[in-house]
């Protein structure tokens, strides 16, 4: 079964066009990651396919239902977090949640339980203004889990959080997965896309450069293709990693003179320079 699917999609806004032939399916149950700098359409493109923002052409769908034609009852399966969504400062995070509860018709018993998937429950009855970051992004979190939906759109869930506040996030996201649920979330964060997506698309100015699953990406533009040995003396020596090098790396090591020797390994980030020749303006 196909989660969502974005067939040809673009975007104006006047004459700025901010996305461009924009396509991809994601099966149930996948962690997909869209990656790109600020600006490059990743908000516009979740818009879209949660129907909130009509395509200037092109399509979007969620479970075969177009997503601008979704039911209450579909939508309600499915659970957003973004910006734009906020919280109530003034009310306690119970209150936050049992607006969202009201709204939707659901079970005021899934609150207690929701608080407790993202680990507030001893802060129910705290003012949502009175939480840290990290926290205020996990109530953020508990808003969209509410439902408990099978299909989640994530805006920059973990952005502006210390590493152990992200990964907290991180460990929930990990945490829907295995109950099956879809997860599509949105970072500039490629470490993070890297450990948590089966599968990552990388948008640049409103177009989709690649797609695919992170480790293989990063193999399939690998161009540094180098080994670097770090020898006794402090000195450090690179070999393009062909078999033409073995001779000499063997003597190094027969010669008891390597210390460490690590073959290139490009991550996200340097795969993403690659292709677009400059950096995430992080
Ligand atoms: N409602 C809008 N009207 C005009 N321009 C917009 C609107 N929403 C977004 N944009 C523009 O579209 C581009 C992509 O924005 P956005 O989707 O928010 O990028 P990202 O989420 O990747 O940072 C930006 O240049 C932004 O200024
Ligand atoms: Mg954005």
């Amino acid at each position: 079964m196909i989660a969502v699917s974005a067939e040809h999609i673009e975007k104006a806004f006047c004459a700025h066009t901010v996305l461009r032939d924009v396509s991809f399916s994601i099966p149930q149950g996948e962690i997909f990651g869209l990656l790109g700098p600020s600006g490059s359409g990743k908000t516009t493109l979740i818009k879209i396919l949660t129907g909130q923002l009509a395509p200037t052409s092109g399509s979007a769908a969620l479970f075969a239902t177009r997503s601008e034609a979704l039911t209450i009852s579909q939508r309600r399966g499915v659970g957003i977090m973004m910006d734009e969504f906020g919280v109530y400062e003034r009310l306690s995070c119970f209150d936050n949640l049992k607006v969202f509860a009201a709204l939707h018709g659901i079970d005021r018993s899934a609150i207690q339980k929701t608080l407790e998937a993202v680990g507030l429950s001893d802060c129910a009855k705290i003012p949502a203004g009175k939480l840290s970051k990290g926290m205020k992004s996990r109530l953020r979190l508990a808003r969209a889990f509410l439902t408990s939906p099978q299909l989640i759109f994530l805006d920059e869930p973990t952005s502006g959080l210390d590493p152990a506040a992200a990964e907290e996030i991180h460990a929930m996201i990990a945490a829907q997965k295995k109950r099956g649920v879809t997860v599509f979330l949105t970072t500039h964060d490629m470490t993070e896309a890297e450990k948590l997506c089966d599968r990552i698309a990388l948008l640049d100015e409103g177009r989709i450069l690649v797609s695919g699953p992170p480790a293989e990406l990063c193999r399939r533009y690998n161009r540094l293709r180098q080994i670097t040995l770090r020898l006794s003396d402090g000195t450090e020596l690179s070999f393009p990693a062909d078999p033409a090098s073995a001779p000499a790396i063997c003597a190094l090591i027969e010669q008891g003179r390597m210390e460490t020797i690590h073959s290139s390994e490009p991550n996200l980030e340097s795969v993403f320079m690659t292709l677009t020749g400059n950096k995430l303006n992080v």
